[in-house]
């Protein structure tokens, strides 16, 4: 216990090709699930899954949790980077949209996304997975942002909605 997950050094802020990349997620991935395995708190394992993240996806300057506090309200839960919104409203950014549609949300180039909220202007792309329980509920979502264009494609948008949908569906969860 107290050592984090094995992985090659990679400098803060690289983007990585997508092959290498996603070579690099594969090879965290079974890490993540076995570090998490059996913990049923919610806020434990969003503050593990902020801080491995952040370690096995180096392109990030923001990678952690909105919780869903109210029918169509998110507060910021545990996250690794810059300083991120407080609060953002079911109607705005990309994190709104992933909120309202229950749906992964892959942003390029956020300057052509409508209502980006820029917390941090250097963010260029963004993902935002939905976290949803296992009464179907949206609880959270998972907002990873980067200062590089395209930093995120469809292998991580794939890889990153299935280990939240395995980690935070798991029945017996306290949120
Ligand atoms: N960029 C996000 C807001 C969250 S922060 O950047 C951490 C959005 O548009 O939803």
């Amino acid at each position: 216990m107290g050592e984090s997950i094995l992985l090659p050094p990679v400098a803060r802020g690289t983007l990585m090709p997508e092959a290498e990349r996603l070579a690099r997620l594969d090879e965290a991935l079974p890490q993540i699930h076995a570090t998490v395995a059996g913990e049923t708190d919610a806020v434990a394992l969003q503050s593990t899954l902020a801080c491995l993240l952040w370690e096995t996806l180096p392109q990030t300057n923001w990678c952690g949790f909105y919780r869903r506090v109210g029918e169509r309200m998110l507060a910021v839960g545990p996250y690794q980077g810059s300083l991120g919104c407080l609060r953002i409203d079911f109607a705005r950014g990309v994190c709104g949209a992933c909120a309202r549609s229950g749906e992964v949300q892959l942003v390029p180039d956020v300057h052509a996304f409508p209502g980006h909220i820029a917390c941090d202007d250097r963010t260029r792309s963004e993902l935002v997975v939905p976290v949803i329980d296992a009464g179907g509920r949206l609880q959270a979502v998972l907002d990873l942002d980067s200062p590089h264009l395209a930093g995120f494609g469809a292998g991580e948008a794939q890889r990153l909605l299935a280990l939240v949908r395995e980690v935070f569906a798991a029945p017996g969860l306290v949120w």
